[in-house]
């Protein structure tokens, strides 16, 4: 059992706390926003992440093994902690960088809580600037000499590899275990590994705490001691080879759009071969949300700076944006022009399974249609809130499963855009649900953002179908 103070309670910082009480350690999770840490401890999850809310709530009933409470003082907590967990936000600037200034001032605070005849271990998950874990240990140790203090503390490179809306799982059931260490600190992480939550998440030695969490044939990897750098760096090329993949399938399905080739049969069959593997293959509107965007544009721009081409992650971005107006361009061309036609759209989340908005591809393209004069019907299962409050825009009907559903977004409309990857979108009986406008000369369209649906079906109900690269040779 650790003593572990986690500092920021969002998507990282939440799901490592209630995973650490899970396996028996004594957390607290401190958030500057009282009213978020209000919320949690009125059992209110203010993240969507599959497990969580369940976990909070036995957490708060004393139920899990080790505890968990919440706090807003980051330096109070920090003084009792052996373990501390920097999970706080690293938002893009303008200039392509992130912003590391959130980092900095929790540090602060923490060296401000720590006190002498202590040893810490400062466990750094946040999406940083490579250099930044080196900067950090200079940077505790100055506030600490400023202080007058000498505790003993160790910063360590931990980034996080979680996937939005499977977060809990990534943390239970890691895929890589990659612990960056700086100069001397050899064989401390060996050290953090024998304590319980490492110790059991590698030995697996716990019950899934919600059924079907675990994933099927799961293999623990082998933990990894390397160094600062080499973890940071291994965060931005992680996630910039995941957009790399989606990209290509973009860029491939451009081509079989102009032979008349099908993007899914192709794509397929590439990754059959392990080599290339099946998974994020598949182009549509596009990747987004709050970490692939900013992450590939500090991964982009640090490499600039230096003087460094870094020409395939350049393209990885423009391939990606590009995806947003070809969207709305597939659209005009059917339908011409835009301005006071009622478009209707599935999906504003960046990807299915979270309430996310935050830079989705959905918005952007809404975003469009309102400024191209469209009345916009808008359904999403989750993330209406979040959207609505990206967007702030007029000629907006937002339509959720206890407004409207999505048969409220169909009436009355002229084209449907799908723009997230709901798996409830591949159910729509178009026959059933066809309350689309046929008043005009040409027939109402279907765009497949995410190329999901089954393309006979809709043309069967009488629509026409666009999806990404299907097959059909596009003017
Ligand atoms: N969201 C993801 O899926 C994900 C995945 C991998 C990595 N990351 C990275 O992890 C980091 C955290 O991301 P997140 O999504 O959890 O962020 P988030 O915005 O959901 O949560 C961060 C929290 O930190 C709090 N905070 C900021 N400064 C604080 C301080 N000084 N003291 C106490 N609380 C403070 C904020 O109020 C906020 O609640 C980022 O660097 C992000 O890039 C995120």
């Amino acid at each position: 059992m650790a003593r572990v103070a986690i500092v920021g309670a969002g998507y990282v910082g939440l799901t490592y706390g209630l995973a650490h009480a899970y396996m028996g350690d004594d957390v607290v999770v401190v958030d500057k926003d009282r009213g978020k840490v209000d919320q949690l401890r009125q059992g209110i999850c203010p993240v969507s992440e599959k497990g969580l809310p369940e976990l909070l709530e036995r957490g708060l009933r004393g139920e899990l093994e080790g505890s968990i409470f919440f706090s807003t003082d980051t330096r109070l907590r920090s003084r009792d902690a052996e373990v501390i967990v920097l999970a706080v936000w690293t938002p893009e600037l303008p200039s392509g960088l992130s912003d590391m200034s959130q980092v900095y001032a929790a540090a602060k605070e923490i060296a401000e809580g720590m006190i002498d005849g202590r040893e810490y271990l400062i466990l750094d998950k946040c999406t940083v600037h490579v250099g930044t874990a080196r900067a950090l240990d200079a940077f505790v140790a100055d506030a600490l000499k400023a202080d007058g203090k000498s505790p003993e503390f160790h910063v360590v490179a931990n980034p996080c590899f979680t996937d939005a809306g499977n977060a809990l799982q990534d943390v239970l059931y890691p895929m890589r275990y990659f612990v960056g260490v700086g100069p001397g600190q050899k064989g401390l992480v060996a050290a953090e590994l024998s304590r319980a939550f490492h110790s059991r998440v590698l030995g697996q030695t716990f019950d899934e705490p919600i059924e079907g969490l675990k994933p099927k044939g799961y293999v623990v990897p082998p933990v990894q001691e390397t160094t600062w750098e080499n973890c940071e760096v291994m965060k931005q090329v992680a996630n910039t080879f995941q957009a790399m993949r989606i990209s290509f399938a973009q860029e491939v399905a451009e081509y079989c759009e102009v032979m008349g080739a099908d993007v899914e049969t192709v794509m397929d069959a590439a990754g059959l071969d392990p080599r290339i593997g099946q998974l994020f293959n598949r182009p549509g509107v596009g990747w987004g949300g709050p970490c692939l965007p900013k992450d590939t544009h500090a991964f982009l721009t640090e490499g600039e700076q230096l003087f460094l081409d870094m020409d395939i992650t350049y393209a990885i971005r423009k391939v990606n944006d590009r995806q947003r107006e070809r969207a709305i361009l597939k659209l005009v061309k059917h339908m011409g022009c835009l301005n006071g036609r009622t478009i209707a759209v599935l999906g504003l989340a960046f990807k299915a399974g979270v309430a996310d908005a935050r830079f989705s591809p959905a918005v952007d393209v809404v975003r469009k249609l309102v400024e191209l004069g469209a009345w916009v019907q808008a359904y999403d299962p989750m993330a209406v809130t979040s959207a609505a409050d990206v967007l702030q825009l007029p000629r907006i009907t937002y339509f959720d499963r206890e407004v409207g559903g999505i048969q409220g977004a169909l009436r009355g409309a002229e084209a449907v855009m799908v723009l997230t990857d709901w798996p409830e979108f591949t159910g729509i009986d178009w026959k059933e649900l066809n309350r689309l406008r046929h008043d005009s000369d040409r027939k109402p369209v279907v765009v497949d953002g995410r190329n999901i649906l089954n393309p006979t079906n809709v043309k069967e109900a009488g629509l026409k179908y666009i999806g990404w690269g299907r097959g059909e040779v596009s003017p």
